[in-house]
């Protein structure tokens, strides 16, 4: 019966009592030490790099939104451009690096949750690469959204599980995930979609998406001007924007903004703005800021943006927010919407409506600020196949 409630309980929950949190605890607490062991490990970092560069296409380029600049008259706009990855999102960056540690620690299966296809996809993709099972959980309702790609992920030779739930979204794809983690941790990897979830999780997912900043900074001119350049990412549970900003966190002139889903409006049980609307609390196995209500219930979320529709965002970007080095901006679902066809019209591009939200928040900022500035807006998946990409550019 717990199955159909949103659950606050998340790895430790008392499912019927089929889970004992004893294994999980030591399960966690060896990743900890293997990740420490791992991440300093010349062969394994050589690894990583080398499946990023040939498998996953790394670098992705920094292209000039000039249509997009002129347009709107202002800064200049650059997209740092994930969607161009092997996978189509910046989530293959986490997939590789888990799958990698999941094969060092001899797990024979991965698994995984996914709100759009796309960290689905790229965990399928990664088990193929590494000859491991895998099974993906996604929520019903997303399963039927427009753009979601089972056939690609059935392809990759993943079992995709459609989760039946109250609210049906992420959130409860990952409680699931979280279940199977914890009834098979001697086979199985949860391969976390985001900067979510136990120690070690979000700073492994954090480690490995901070590729995307640490190319960034390698990309941007030689004499750029620190204190006119503004990043801006959109936040779900934070992992593409904090691996935006990690290696910049330190350049304190360096703007840093998160945008989050207002979905129809900015209210509580409708958006899943986290850093704007919510209260610190545990869920998942982690302490950060929920959408809870005043009994500590997860509130139910709403956007148009499947990814962004989750009810926490990781501790780390959490706490950077608190202190004031990332600030946040929130984008209604219209809003994501127009900013999607604007960049369809000018550019010729079909982003994720995830990162529509990070492009709308540029859109209303680009005009106030002067031709000297920068900003580079993190493009961090596509929406359409290829044929239908190639299409948009006739709209
Ligand atoms: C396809 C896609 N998934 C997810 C996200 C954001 O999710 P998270 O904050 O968990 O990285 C984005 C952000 O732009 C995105 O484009």
């Amino acid at each position: 019966m717990l199955d159909h409630l949103p659950d606050r309980k998340g790895f430790f929950g008392e499912f019927g009592g089929r889970y004992a949190p004893e294994p999980l605890m030591e399960a966690l607490a060896g990743l900890c030490g293997s990740y420490r062991e791992l991440r300093e490990d010349p062969a394994f970092v050589a690894q990583y790099q080398g499946y990023l560069r040939e498998f996953a296409g790394r670098p992705t380029p920094l292209t000039r939104a000039a249509r997009l600049t002129e347009h709107l008259g202002g800064a200049q706009i650059y997209l740092k451009r994930e969607d161009l990855t092997r996978t189509g999102s910046s989530h293959i960056n986490s997939a590789l690096g888990q799958g990698l540690i999941a094969r060092q620690l001899g797990k024979p299966r991965l698994i995984a949750a996914t709100g759009s296809d796309f960290h689905g996809i790229a965990t399928a993709a990664v088990a193929r690469l590494l000859a491991m099972e895998c099974t993906i959980y996604v929520a019903a309702p997303d399963r039927q959204r427009q753009s979601f790609s089972a056939d690609a992920i059935e392809r990759l030779g993943a079992t995709l599980v459609a989760v039946k739930t109250y609210v049906g979204t992420l959130n409860e794809a990952c409680s699931e995930a979280g279940r199977d983690f914890a009834a098979n941790i001697e086979t199985t990897f949860n391969v976390m979609p985001s900067v979510i979830g136990p120690h070690p999780f979000p700073m492994m997912v954090r480690d490995f998406q901070s590729i995307i900043g640490r190319e960034l900074a390698d990309q941007l001119d030689d004499d750029t001007d620190l204190g006119s350049l503004h990043l801006l990412a959109a936040v779900g549970g934070g992992a593409c924007a904090l691996g935006l900003f990690y290696p910049f966190l330190e350049a304190d002139r360096v703007t840093l903004t998160g945008v989050e889903a207002a979905g129809p409006a900015l209210e509580p049980g409708l958006a899943a703005a986290k850093l704007a609307l919510g209260t610190p609390g545990v869920y998942m196995g982690t302490r950060t800021l929920l959408l809870q209500d005043r009994h500590g219930q997860i509130r139910p979320t709403r956007s148009v943006a499947a990814d962004l529709d989750f009810p926490l965002v990781g501790p780390e970007l959490a706490y950077h927010h608190r202190r004031g080095r990332i600030s946040s901006a929130t984008v209604t679902d219209e809003e994501a919407l127009s900013a999607r066809a604007l960049m369809r019209r000018l550019e010729h591009l079909s982003i994720s409506l995830e990162s529509a939200h990070a492009v709308a928040h540029a859109v209303r900022l680009a005009a106030e600020l002067p031709a000297q500035e920068t900003m580079v807006v993190l493009v961090s998946g596509h929406t359409e196949d290829a044929v239908d990409r190639a299409r948009s550019g006739d709209e």
